[in-house]
């Protein structure tokens, strides 16, 4: 499917400390994209298009940093939503879980339509490891959603 690609301009402060220093840069989006975004900012509020984009890269950054942080023995969830009609992602998913097996404990599938499957891994072990397999499901392409849930086994609660 062709989708139109939109470009627009941000602009971006060089630091938290000078606000006023702003940069701009061009995004080209999918329209589908934008129209959604659009309709999510005006709904909560936001004064302007670059102000909603800020907060989300903000978001970003803060799930990165906190994704950085996960250490040790973890539990927990990862849910991914993706596309099984694309061509060998499901054997990548696979592939990917296996590299993997001795984290994972479970994991459920539902298929959501005719398209689209939702999956929930639920592992247990090394932080630093179960970080490594998220993030090679979010790079595969065809895949919509990931997010991972984690919390300290349950002796540290
Ligand atoms: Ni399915």
């Amino acid at each position: 499917m062709v989708q139109n690609v939109i470009t627009f301009y941000v602009y971006f402060s060089a630091g938290e400390i000078m606000e006023h220093e702003l940069m701009r840069i061009g995004v080209s989006l999918p329209d589908n994209l934008l129209n959604k975004f659009d309709s999510i900012i005006e709904s909560r509020g936001y004064s302007s298009r670059s102000e909603g984009i800020r907060d989300a890269i903000r978001n970003y950054i803060t799930q990165y940093e906190w994704m950085s942080d996960i250490r040790g023995r973890r539990v927990g969830t990862i849910t991914v939503i993706y596309d099984h009609t694309k061509r060998g992602l499901s054997n990548a998913i696979a592939d990917i879980q296996h590299d993997y097996s001795d984290l994972i404990k479970s994991s459920v599938h539902i298929h959501l339509d005719h398209d689209n499957c939702l999956e929930v891994v639920i592992f247990d072990g090394e932080g630093e490891l179960v970080k490594e397999m998220d993030e090679r499901l979010m790079a595969l392409k065809g895949v919509k959603y990931v997010k991972l849930n984690t919390a300290p086994p349950a002796e540290k609660i």
